[in-house]
């Protein structure tokens, strides 16, 4: 008994297929296998050892069952796994390693602008490149023939239609949309002018426009937030120093200086922007009461504060893509 014991549990030790697991079940445990065969033996002993013998194979049996059922579990796994990896189905493409992009410059400091003005509560504004004469100089107060207009000449698409020659039309657009409510607007983008380019004039160059437009708006908001915008990009050592100027749809106007100190430790001041209270004809002709709401407007020139950040001479290589150039502003933000 404890040899055909043991010879089945090592058949079942060492079996590694479901076919010759089940053999071995057949030839142990099935009505004619050897186990079968040693109960046959029962009826011919004598009564007295018949019922302990009878436990005994009985015993045996479990065991072998146990042992075969154990073996089957384990098995059947294998051959799950085996089925799993044989049906893998692989729907990857080959793999192509592209070299990772990074932010133009000029992009690069839109964005940073824009973070600090939408921390600020501002939304970001679009306005169309390709404007309406109406847009671009008329509800900015500059009416046909106004004297201002010829520091702003542009490309004419027809008389009534240009490339807008600033981002301020968006401010007329966004006041209009706004319907006399509150607003606090930046419009990053493109901008023409009719100049010939040289290391420090582009005929095609970018701006940020900001528009904020509420009841108690005062002068020192706005030079309260440029200065905090000048800090920001920057660095927190810089001042600013506000300098009259004339712009036809800001009153009073005012160019924003921003403190250099140059390479021999010479403190300087350069003009980076201008700004001023929106002029009550430009509230009013966007429909906001100029007697209830006040406004204080500025425009950024991306490229001016890009050339200040990084040094760099000459406008140009924005927008050449020598690769040289563009690779120095990898990561920078
Ligand atoms: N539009 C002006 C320019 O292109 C810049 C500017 C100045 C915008 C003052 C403003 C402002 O909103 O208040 O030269």
């Amino acid at each position: 008994m404890e040899k055909i014991k043991l010879e089945a549990l090592k058949q079942i030790d060492l079996v590694n297929d479901l076919v010759s697991l089940e053999n071995i079940r057949i030839a142990f445990l099935s009505k004619k296998g050897a186990v079968s065969e040693l109960m046959k033996q029962l009826k011919d002993m004598d009564p007295s050892e018949r019922k302990s013998f009878g436990e005994q194979v009985n015993q045996m049996k479990l065991e072998i069952e146990d042992a075969l059922i154990q073996k089957k579990v384990v098995l059947e796994n294998i051959a799950l796994e085996n089925k799993l990896k044989q049906e893998k189905l692989d729907i990857h493409l080959d793999q192509v390693v592209l070299p990772k992009g990074y932010l133009h410059p000029l992009i690069q400091v839109i964005r940073d602008v824009e973070d600090f003005f939408i921390g600020k509560g501002f939304s970001v504004a679009e306005g169309p490149e390709l404007e309406t004469d109406h847009f671009n100089f008329e509800m900015m107060n500059l009416s046909k023939g106004h004297p201002a207009r010829a520091m702003q000449d542009s490309f004419y698409v027809d008389p009534e239609r240009l490339l807008r020659t600033h981002t301020s039309p968006v401010q007329a657009r966004a006041m209009l949309e706004a319907g006399g409510q509150d607003l606090a607007i930046i419009c990053p983008g493109k901008v023409y002018r009719r100049d010939d380019d040289d290391p420090t004039h582009s005929h095609q160059f970018m701006q940020i426009e900001g528009l904020f437009v509420s009841d108690d708006v005062n002068f020192s908001h706005l030079k309260g937030i440029l200065l905090e915008m000048a800090k920001h990009i920057f660095g927190p050592e810089r001042h600013i120093r506000l300098r009259p100027s004339y712009f036809p749809f800001t009153e009073p106007s005012v160019e924003v200086d921003v403190s250099f100190v140059k390479s021999d430790g010479t403190p300087i001041w350069i003009e980076v922007l201008g700004a001023g209270m929106v002029h009550p004809n430009v509230l009013s002709m966007a429909n906001f009461d100029p007697n209830q709401k006040r406004g204080f407007a500025f425009g950024i020139g991306v490229e001016r504060i890009a050339i200040l950040k990084y040094f760099i001479d000459d406008i140009r290589h924005f927008y050449v893509n020598d690769k040289r150039f563009l690779d120095q502003f990898k990561g920078v933000l």
